[in-house]
């Protein structure tokens, strides 16, 4: 299969960029580094990296940042810098991407623990996961040609225990590597609509 991973040089998408290229063709992009570059938050971006990507199997999104304070300092702009990256950035991936993914291909997001447990100034990032996750449940009933779309959702990483640790304190961390196979369950299953909670 030919797969596209959107943040493939990152802490998550380096874990499945291993997983997934050791029996696929894998095909990384960021917006600095990989085969191609992207901007999600940038439609014609994500639009021009198809144009030149072609047809693909299997869309995968391990980027997306949301802005973390506490509940009292959030305004609507740090709301709308969460939703415009991490939410509407996957979304266009799916809206653009859907003409170039063959019959029966899949797309799969990323979401993360704070959707269903919240962490002190993490109000952004469990509203934009719970709204992702929404998303996927919803245009899993409608997308065409049998492609498929699930989101995995994993708790903090151990690899990102190094920064994250204080806002993660009680969480037991899972290895990238345990996170990425959720994403080759997604990719080579049959499954879609589903939320893969990695915790
Ligand atoms: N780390 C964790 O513990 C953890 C746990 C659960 C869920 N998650 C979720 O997993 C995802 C990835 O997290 P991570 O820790 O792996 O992040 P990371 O290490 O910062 O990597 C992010 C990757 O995405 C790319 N990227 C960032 N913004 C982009 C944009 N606008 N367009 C295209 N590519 C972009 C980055 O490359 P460029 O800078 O070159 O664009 C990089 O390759 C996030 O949605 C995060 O919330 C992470």
């Amino acid at each position: 299969m030919k797969v596209l991973i959107v943040g493939a040089n990152g802490t998550l998408g380096k874990a499945v960029a291993a997983e997934l290229g050791a029996r696929h063709n894998v095909v990384g992009a960021s917006r600095s580094s990989g085969d191609v570059h992207v901007d999600l938050r940038d439609a014609a971006s994500v639009e021009t990296m198809f144009r030149e990507l072609g047809q693909v199997d299997a869309v995968i999104c391990a980027a997306g940042k949301v802005p973390f304070a506490p509940l009292a300092e959030l305004n609507e702009a740090k709301y709308l810098e969460g939703l415009q990256d991490k939410l509407l950035g996957q979304i266009r991936l799916v809206s653009a991407g859907t003409p170039h993914v063959r019959d029966g291909g899949s797309f799969t997001l990323i979401t993360g623990i704070l959707t269903e447990q919240p962490i002190l100034s993490g109000a952004v990032a469990s509203t934009v996961n719970g709204a992702v996750e929404a998303f996927v449940r919803a245009a899993a009933i409608e997308l065409p040609r049998g492609i498929r779309i699930n989101v995995v959702s994993p708790t903090v990483l151990t690899e990102a225990m190094h920064a994250y640790a204080p806002y993660f304190r009680g969480f037991e961390p899972v290895s990238a590597a345990r996170a990425a196979m959720a994403f080759a369950r997604s990719v080579e299953g049959r499954q879609t609509g589903q939320v893969y909670k990695i915790w």
